[in-house]
């Protein structure tokens, strides 16, 4: 087992892309904290996981807009665990998908506080307990979509840009300290939300759900589009000794529909 010794906290962990790293982290022998603001899920996650892999896990309802909630989740994983060894990133919202001129102020905002401010206040208060150890592996989970550009999405396009570059500058900050901080970059991922996105092409454009899906796959150089067990594996690896001389990173995971 590979993180053997180990506690992560996944924000946003208790479905879809965030479960599936919170498993794989658990079944690599971490203890894991799952963090998300659907407190019944999170803790329903965490059962799950202690059962199927024999750690022990725990659920907290957190929203990570809240800087008083994010303390209290960050003394709550010392506290029951010892430490925080692994921060993942993960939660995140799609935002408002419109032209720019008819996005409303609201659904910025709230799209930059989950995608991006989220980011900074776990980040800010988990460096504490890393700088402690002098060790410890920050990783934010953004999207090829933070790398090109996507219209109609202008809010949650921004906000992974965003979190490119707080990785990018934060990885230059706490090297010194031992902490590493990288960023995965998924592409469009199987699950409930690539359905809602197709959904939604289709209502726009009048295409069948195989047109939109042929589309979509057909952009990445494999054809494919991404298990997000292959997110968790990423994950584990950038959390994982064998990755320590690897920080400052935005590594994506897309089949090859970005490569830069
Ligand atoms: N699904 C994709 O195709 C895809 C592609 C690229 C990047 N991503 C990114 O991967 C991450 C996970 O995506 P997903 O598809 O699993 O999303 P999802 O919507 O299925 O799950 C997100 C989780 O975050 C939680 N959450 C939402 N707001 C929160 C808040 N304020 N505080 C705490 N938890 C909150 C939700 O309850 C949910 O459990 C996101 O950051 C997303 O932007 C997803």
């Amino acid at each position: 087992m590979k993180l053997e010794g180990n506690v992560a906290i996944v924000t946003g962990g208790a479905k879809a892309i965030g479960l599936h790293i919170a498993s794989k982290l658990a079944s690599e022998g971490a203890h894991v904290v799952i963090a998300d603001i659907d407190a019944a899920a999170a803790e329903e996650a965490a059962v799950g996981i202690t059962r199927a892999y024999g750690r022990e896990a725990a659920g907290m309802g957190v929203d990570v807009t809240d800087e008083r909630q994010v303390e209290a989740l960050i003394a709550f994983a010392v506290e029951r665990f010892g430490t925080v060894t692994i921060l993942v990133n993960n939660a995140g919202i799609m935002g408002p998908v419109d032209e720019t001129d008819k996005v409303d102020v609201d659904g910025w905002d709230v799209t930059m506080a989950v995608n991006l401010r989220g980011v900074f206040l776990s980040s800010k208060h988990v460096i504490p307990v890393m700088k402690q150890r002098k060790a410890g592996s920050i990783i934010n989970v953004a999207s090829i979509t933070g790398k090109r550009p996507l219209p109609l999405r202008l809010a949650y396009a921004t906000s992974k840009m965003g979190v490119i570059g707080l990785g990018r500058s934060l990885a230059a900050e706490v090297g010194k300290f031992g902490i590493r901080v990288n960023t995965v970059c998924p592409g469009s991922v199987t699950g409930e939300r690539q359905q809602h996105v197709f959904e939604g092409i289709m209502k726009a454009s009048g295409k069948s759900y195989e047109e939109v899906a042929t589309e979509k796959a057909e952009v990445t150089a494999l054809k494919t589009f991404v298990d997000p067990d292959y997110i968790a594996h990423c994950v584990v690896y950038l959390c994982s000794d064998e990755s320590w001389v690897i920080t400052g990173q935005d590594i994506n995971i897309c089949g090859g529909a970005v490569m830069y």
